[in-house]
């Protein structure tokens, strides 16, 4: 089974071609991060022209970096949503209509989904159940994991998603878009404990997050201190987000007494955060498992593994074309109520 997949739902236009027997055969990737810079996020509609310049060479090219051809593919897997709607558009237009052409299944994906999912892209995948920390620049959730399509929220945040607090701190600290990795650099530089910065919800049960107000601690600390301070700033503000997150997943394997931990989304990506689940893990004896880096941003191989695994399952669904701007996650239909194209 050789699945093609199409992820399209924000700034990265990405393709990849998974194979049941073989693993990964491609993945392409193309960034806007450039074209968006200069407004300091993304900008939708310069987003959707992007994708509809890139789709087309980039499948071209995963096809041939894979060493396939169309009669090869068994169903092309898309993005759904959530994401922008107009950004989506152009990859479930395209997917569906090689589908078609091609006379192979259609596979819409929930964006996050993928994400869950990429983990098993690597050589040691985890067996389910397993808690997801899911923390990407719109979602940050605790993910308690049973089965492909079998998601159960844990817990979320009440107001920003993390990376949306690292973009936003990054921000004030007169770095560059996106904030999260030129945080996290920055951060290197600096000193633990010059600052202490609060660790939000977590001297109270439950699994929810709240970043708002770390982003608020960091404006008053910044305008409060010289130029100089800014890495040691960056430094607690991380420190912060990352203890917080360990705090929850710590509680997150307590409640499901799942033994295994994963953490998926951009922020994923994040050193720190890695190290000190892994240590987490290894304290609580929970096995963790990350993403390559590459995997833990958009990416198009995410999206083909998800295909691929639904219909191994037969669990293709609904299959008409349509694109989700907000797509709940619990909302994926239960697998027993879904049934083979
Ligand atoms: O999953 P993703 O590529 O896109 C969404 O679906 O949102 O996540 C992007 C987010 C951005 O907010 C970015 O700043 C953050 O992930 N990010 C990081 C790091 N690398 C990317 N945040 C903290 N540390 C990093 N190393
Ligand atoms: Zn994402």
């Amino acid at each position: 089974m050789v699945i093609l997949g199409i992820e399209s739902s924000c700034d990265e236009t990405g393709v990849a071609v998974y194979c049941g027997e073989r693993g990964l055969l491609s993945h392409c990737l193309h960034s806007q991060v450039e074209l968006h810079a200069e407004y300091g996020g993304v900008v939708p509609e310069i987003a959707s022209r992007d994708h509809v310049r890139r789709v087309v060479p980039l499948v071209r090219q995963a096809l041939a970096d894979a060493g396939v051809g169309s009669d090869d593919i068994s169903a092309v897997a898309h993005t759904r949503g959530p994401g922008l709607v107009g950004a989506l558009l152009v990859g479930a237009g395209f997917a569906t209509s090689l589908a078609l052409a091609w006379g192979v299944p259609s596979i819409p994906i929930h964006h996050l989904e993928g994400h869950l999912l990429a983990p098993m892209l690597e050589p040691d995948p985890p067996a389910f159940p397993f808690v997801a920390l899911l923390v990407s620049g719109g979602h940050t959730m605790l993910v308690g994991v049973e089965g492909v399509g079998q998601y159960e929220i844990l817990g979320q945040s009440l107001d920003d998603a993390a990376g949306e607090a690292f973009d936003k701190t990054a921000k004030l600290l007169g770095l560059g878009y996106p904030g999260g990795p030129a945080l996290a650099k920055l951060a290197e530089e600096g000193t633990t404990g010059v600052f202490k910065f609060p660790r939000p919800m977590t001297d109270r049960p439950g699994l929810d997050f709240s970043f708002s107000g770390l982003k608020t601690f960091a404006m008053n600390t910044i305008n409060a201190n010289p130029a100089e301070a800014r890495a040691d700033i960056a430094r607690a503000f991380e420190e912060a987000v990352v203890a917080t997150m360990v705090i929850k997943c710590r509680r997150a394997l307590e409640q499901t007494g799942y033994g295994r931990l994963i953490i998926s989304g951009g922020v994923g990506a994040n050193r720190r955060l890695r190290q000190q689940l892994t240590e987490l893990g290894q304290k609580v004896g929970a096995e963790t498992h990350y993403p390559a880096i590459k995997f833990c941003t958009d990416n198009g191989a995410m999206i083909a593994y998800a295909g691929y695994r639904r219909m191994a399952d037969g669990l293709l669904g609904d299959a008409s074309f349509s694109v989700r701007a907000r797509w709940p996650i619990t909302e994926l239909t239960p697998p027993e109520r879904l049934t083979a194209l």
